[in-house]
């Protein structure tokens, strides 16, 4: 129902008195449709918190302060027969492998993010992002479901987080990709929430149109309220899920359901069994990834930007980096914690500030503005900042797993440079041509040492290098360009 005038009115005093009343400029001047549009949008705002919101992250730059006794957090290291952690990694595949045969694991992909950096039209899910196929990166996600589905014997549910921005676009490239030969039923689409864009001057909200409000996604942190809010939690019980395997929409080489660190996470002695991480050494101290420590005995990810360089420097004894834990956003999330959490009024987590170019219209003359600086703030909650929140006082907590770079992160930001879609297929060619060679098979190789050819293995082929065994293997020459 449209709201009558006197709503508008206690509206319009609301905005006034926390600086927003701009956000009606156009009202009067809107059709019907539209206004209406508008007045459920500014209704849906928190309206007075705002005015504290723009003074800690508009006005002012909340300042992180390391607290005193940051140590590095401890990790299960990549090799599991290694003096410094020895680990019996069957034992935990195996009990990773059981809660995927008994249907307890479901993957999660968050993909609500606006993929500025890539700057692709459309979700960044359907970026063709296979080395030689150009399949898009959720088709190779699906393929991975699916092959983990037929190794085990049962379907794997997949929930995929979009956004309000994305949602329905995401869900007709679905249809239009027949759901990669997934069961439709066994994939679940639901959208996160978004926060007003803010000014980076005044703070006031920015307006996309006369009749919109200019909104990001809150963050992959607000999958959490996002799950329980959605209805997926409740879908999660039904089907008996305990687990969640979370992973970003960008990297395609991520183990989307990793037994080995299913069944640390669910096993491990010092695991709370809530909330663990995977992680890749640092290449060097200035790699720009967050890392993991340990504060007063919780885990927790400190942004490379709060880590004093003099600690991203330090070294042991054997040379190699004393915080070396790189966070790589891939972990594993038990449905039961984020009920805990996503139930509990008192929980939030932290906002983080972004500086952005945000498209926008001046809000006295409706003029669009195309900025060529970055004008506006966006504010969105990071998944990781519920790490802290684990355990529960018997000395267990969230773990941290070491993974292989090249085995599983080959992430696509940027459009070029770093983190792009040239060192991705790169990577996913290094690591198809180190699965090959394990086979026996002969990689052409440059001076530089990497491969002279592109390679694509498809996770409906091999989940990991021993699936290769007995496969018909095509002769792989210089320059060749290899999908199989
Ligand atoms: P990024 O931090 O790379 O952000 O997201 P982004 O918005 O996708 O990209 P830029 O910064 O505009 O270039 C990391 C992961 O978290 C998801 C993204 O889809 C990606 O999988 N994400 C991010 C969400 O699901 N929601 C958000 O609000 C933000």
């Amino acid at each position: 129902m449209a709201p009558g005038t006197a709503d508008v009115e206690s509206l319009r005093r609301r905005l006034d008195a926390v600086g927003q009343g701009h956000l009606l400029n156009f009202h009067d001047q809107l059709p019907a449709d539209r206004r209406a549009a508008l007045l459920d949008q500014v209704a849906g705002l928190e309206i007075e918190s705002l005015a504290e919101l723009v003074e800690r992250y508009v006005k002012n730059k909340p300042a992180f302060s390391l607290p005193a006794g940051v140590q590095p957090a401890d990790y299960y290291p990549f090799d599991h027969t290694s003096g410094r952690r020895p680990w019996d990694r069957d034992g935990y595949r195996a009990v990773g492998r059981d809660l995927l045969a008994a249907g307890k694991v479901a993957a999660f992909v968050v993909a609500g993010g606006q993929g500025s950096r890539l700057g692709y039209e459309g979700p960044k899910g359907c970026y063709p992002a296979g080395a030689v196929s150009g399949r898009p990166l959720f088709g190779m996600f699906a393929d991975q479901v699916l092959a983990t589905g037929r190794r085990h014997g049962r379907p794997i549910p997949w929930y995929i987080m979009t956004s309000p921005l994305n949602h329905e676009a995401t869900i007709e490239f679905f249809r239009e990709n027949g759901f990669f030969g997934l069961n439709e039923a066994d994939v679940m689409f639901f959208p996160q929430g978004v926060m007003p864009s803010l000014d980076i001057e005044s703070g006031k909200v920015l307006m996309s149109s006369p009749h919109e409000i200019a909104t990001n996604p809150d963050g992959h942190g607000g999958s959490i309220r996002a799950i329980v809010g959605s209805g997926a939690l409740a879908d999660m019980k039904r089907r008996g899920i305990e687990h969640l395997s979370y992973f970003q929409v960008d990297n395609p080489t991520v183990k989307a359901l990793d037994p080995v660190f299913l069944g640390l996470h669910a096993k491990a002695p010092d695991s709370s069994g809530q909330m663990s991480s995977k992680m890749v050494a640092k290449a060097y101290p200035e790699e720009k990834v967050g890392v993991f420590c340990s504060i007063g005995g919780r885990t927790q990810v400190v942004e490379y930007s709060d880590l004093p360089m003099e600690l991203q420097r330090e070294r042991l004894a054997d040379g190699s980096l004393r915080f070396i834990a790189g966070s790589i956003a891939i972990h594993v999330i038990s449905v039961g914690f984020i009920e805990k959490l996503g139930t509990d009024p008192s929980f939030s987590l932290p906002y983080h500030r972004a500086e952005k170019k945000i498209p926008c219209i001046d809000p006295r003359t409706g003029a669009p503005i195309t900025p060529e600086r970055n004008n506006g703030v966006k504010l969105e909650r990071f998944v990781f900042d519920a790490l802290s929140l684990c355990g529960s006082g018997d000395g267990r907590g969230s773990i941290v797993y070491e993974t292989d770079r090249v085995e599983e992160f080959a992430p696509i930001k940027n459009a070029q440079g770093a983190d792009s879609p040239l060192t991705s297929r790169e990577l996913q060619t290094e690591r198809a041509a180190r699965w090959l060679e394990r086979a026996g098979v002969k990689i052409p190789r440059g001076p530089d040492g990497k491969p002279d050819c592109v390679l694509e293995i498809r996770a409906t082929t091999a989940l990991d290098a021993q699936d290769l065994s007995g496969h018909p293997i095509p002769e792989i020459r210089a320059g060749a360009s290899v999908v199989m």
